[in-house]
């Protein structure tokens, strides 16, 4: 029987902009809405987690699941410098009391993307200031909440921003505006990088609605210097710290988004620099980290011209990347050769209308993970990416990832096969449950 420890975490991940609704204080909420924008729709309400998150735990505490990852929006917690603001540490407090109450763990991520407008004013991830404000942040919030949280993760895919550039600068080269046009599978986040056309009018009102030049306008999902990069990487240090001085017991990661990287004969360069890109040269800042967020959709190929395009024989999901669950296992033995603290699988999902192709998913994704375990990788949690459909960032709505659907006109919830699907692989083990 092919059954996970009862300690294994199994459960669900979220990110606070994607779900609470009405993030009115974040820089993404002023992204949605500025002229040109390159968002397919505002986040408005989203799916007003803020107010039904018991009835959201719930449903994963019935499906027999007992992990919940989340993110604390740092624009609700500071939604001006230096302001912070208690009613919104209470709200967590009691998102947090809620998992403890029902033997839920909650692996909190404290950075998802979403930022403070007030931090992009400053400078946003360019900005040395940001190290500190981070790190101030991280502080006041393990202060009033730290002995709620046992993980915590200080930043979501803290890579995302240099796999953005890279897309960037791929496309530029290319003469090309368009990043789907072939089907690649280019984008993970759902940033479609068809924007170059629009940028000028975009980053003009950017500019105006941070009131900087729009030069200096750094979300965290804006291409990156290498300097932002070692800035980034300083605040997962900066709050890693304060953390651990405030309340040393807590487990302390970061996350990364790692795609399994193969090679075909004569492409083993382009798969050496792509991992050395998305994982390996983070290493030296990682190491008084007690845990490793892994975060895994998909592969790409990599020939002796490079990334190898997918064709018409290529299963796609509906982000338009390769169905290959095997990935997450492949990158889990990839990693391991080089950390063996703990792992936690913090993301690992697919967008699709046909549920059955999730249960799939899942099934053939943690037979993987079941594997790691038995070949001695120490992985120690799963969260399915995601809880419920939400706000896939520039692509909006449309995208479904959710174990759970939202009719958002009703904000009514229905439970899809795969959220019990999920429930019964930890309780009951992986054997025979797909028919
Ligand atoms: C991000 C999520 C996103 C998911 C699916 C991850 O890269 O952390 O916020 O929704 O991928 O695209």
């Amino acid at each position: 029987m092919k059954k996970f420890s009862s300690e294994f975490m199994i459960g669900a991940a979220t990110a606070a902009h994607q779900v609470e609704g009405n993030n009115v204080n974040s820089d993404f909420w002023t992204m949605e809405h500025i002229p040109g924008t390159m968002y397919k729709e505002p986040s408005l309400n989203a799916v007003d987690h803020y107010h039904k998150y018991k009835e959201d735990i719930q449903l994963l505490i019935d499906a027999g699941l007992n992990t919940y990852r989340f993110s604390i929006e740092w624009a609700r917690i500071e939604p001006a410098k230096g302001n912070f603001d208690k009613n919104e540490i209470d709200h967590y407090r009691q998102v947090l009391e809620f998992c403890h109450q029902n033997q839920v763990t909650p692996i909190v991520t404290l950075h998802h993307f979403s930022s403070p407008k007030w931090l992009i004013s400053e400078g946003g991830w360019e900005s040395e200031s940001t190290i500190e404000y981070f790190g101030n942040y991280s502080r006041y919030v393990v202060s009033k909440l730290g002995h709620l949280m046992p993980y915590i993760c200080t930043i979501n895919e803290a890579n995302m921003g240099k796999q953005i550039t890279k897309i960037m600068k791929r496309m530029t080269a290319n003469g090309s505006n368009s990043a789907n046009k072939d089907n690649s599978v280019d984008v993970q986040v759902g940033l479609n990088v068809d924007m170059k056309a629009k940028m000028e009018t975009y980053y003009r009102a950017l500019g105006e609605a941070f009131g900087i030049d729009p030069r200096n306008v750094q979300s965290f999902l804006s291409p990156r210097t290498e300097k932002g990069e070692i800035i980034i990487m300083k605040c997962h240090e900066k709050a890693r710290n304060q953390i651990k001085e405030v309340n040393p017991s807590i487990k302390v990661g970061i996350t990364f988004s790692l795609y399994d990287h193969q090679a075909l004969p004569g492409g083993e360069p382009y798969v050496e620099k792509e991992q050395d890109d998305d994982f390996l040269n983070y290493l030296p800042f990682l190491e008084e980290d007690d845990f490793l967020g892994v975060q895994n959709y998909s592969r790409k190929i990599h020939g002796p011209d490079g990334l190898v395009k997918s064709d018409e024989t290529t299963r796609l999901t509906k982000m338009g990347y390769e169905f290959y669950p095997e990935a997450l296992g492949n990158v889990l033995r990839f990693v391991a050769k080089h950390w063996d603290k703990p792992i936690i699988v913090t993301e690992n999902g697919i967008s699709t209308d046909n549920d059955e192709e999730r249960v799939e998913f899942i099934e053939r994704a943690l037979a993987g993970v079941y594997q790691c375990l038995e070949e001695g990788i120490n992985v120690i949690g799963y969260t399915y990416w995601s809880l419920l459909d939400n706000f896939e960032w520039q692509l909006g709505y449309a995208q479904t990832f959710g174990l759970i659907a939202v009719d958002r006109s009703t904000q009514t919830r229905y439970p899809k096969d795969s959220l019990s699907f999920l429930g019964n692989i930890k309780n009951a083990g992986l054997n025979g449950l797909r028919v």
